[in-house]
């Protein structure tokens, strides 16, 4: 297993990409500072990796979609956690499966707040400390619709698509600096993220998952990692990575 022993800071780490990210590079040797709203699941998270590796984490409750608490809460990081080399920007979500005649503001301000908004938050945040240092890595975690569209989802599509661009566009403003940028583009995950976007039908999100086998948390994390670890003068662009069972979005060899 590739070893880490910067600091990382993973945002949504409670759950899902995010808690396999910290697992992954808590096994590696990294010190995590870990980032949610739930913030108990933060620190059953942080005991297990410090029981099980040793873990040095910090655990910050942070909402991604409040510019002035990201700003506040990431400027306050006590002294030795602010020098961060690995920014995991993760948090996201999905909310509803409907056409636009039919989608909800609510839903759409959420997505776009947390999956774009919350993401330009924390990179702004972070990414001075890592010019100045002249050192540091992001990684973005996108998804596979940011280039295919998924149906019924027109808005969350957008919002990969526009972290796509925004990914990009990092890549050619820290041009000329040794900081790295990724994106990581998964396909279909067993997570928290169905229930979340039906709003608890723990049985729609079941459904989803069913009569194939989709990929593992992980198994993201693993390509994190594997990005994350590759020496300073190579740069993963992006990696996509989805279950064996499925070709594209919405193709799946179910049985
Ligand atoms: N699962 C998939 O099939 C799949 C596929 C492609 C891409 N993705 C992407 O992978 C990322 C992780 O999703 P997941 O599948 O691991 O889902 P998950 O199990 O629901 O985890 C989502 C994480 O995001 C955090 N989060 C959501 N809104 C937040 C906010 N406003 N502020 C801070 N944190 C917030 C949640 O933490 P709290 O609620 O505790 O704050 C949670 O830790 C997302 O960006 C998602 O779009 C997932």
């Amino acid at each position: 297993m590739s070893g880490f022993t910067g600091t990382v800071l993973i945002t949504g780490a409670t759950a899902g990409i995010g808690a396999a990210c910290a697992r992954a590079f808590g096994q590696a040797g990294a010190r995590l500072i870990l980032a949610g709203r739930r913030v108990d699941r933060l620190e059953a998270l942080a005991g297990e990796l410090r029981d099980a590796h040793g873990t040095d984490s910090h655990r910050i409750a942070l909402d991604v979609r409040d510019a002035g608490v990201v700003s506040r809460v990431l400027e306050d990081l006590p002294t030795d956690w602010r020098a961060v080399d690995l920014l995991i920007n993760n948090a996201g979500l999905a909310r509803g499966l409907a056409p636009i005649q039919e989608g909800e503001f609510r839903d759409w301000e959420e997505m776009i707040d947390t999956n774009v908004k919350g993401v330009l938050y924390v990179t702004r945040a972070v990414l001075p400390g890592m010019v100045r240092r002249g050192r540091g890595h992001v990684i973005n975690i996108g998804s596979i619709v940011a280039s295919e569209v998924a149906p019924n989802a027109a808005v969350y599509s957008a919002t990969k698509a526009a972290l796509e661009t925004i990914t990009t566009g990092l890549r050619l403003d820290l041009f000329g600096t040794p900081i790295r940028v990724t994106i990581v583009h998964p396909g279909l995950v067993e997570t928290e993220f169905s229930v979340v976007r039906f709003r608890g039908d723990e049985q729609r999100a079941a459904d989803i998952y069913a009569g194939y086998k989709p990929l593992e948390p992980a198994d993201i994390a693993d390509a994190v990692l594997y990005a994350a670890t590759r020496p300073p003068h190579v740069n993963i662009d992006q990696l996509t990575v989805k279950p064996t069972a499925q070709a594209r979005v919405g193709m799946i060899d179910k049985k």
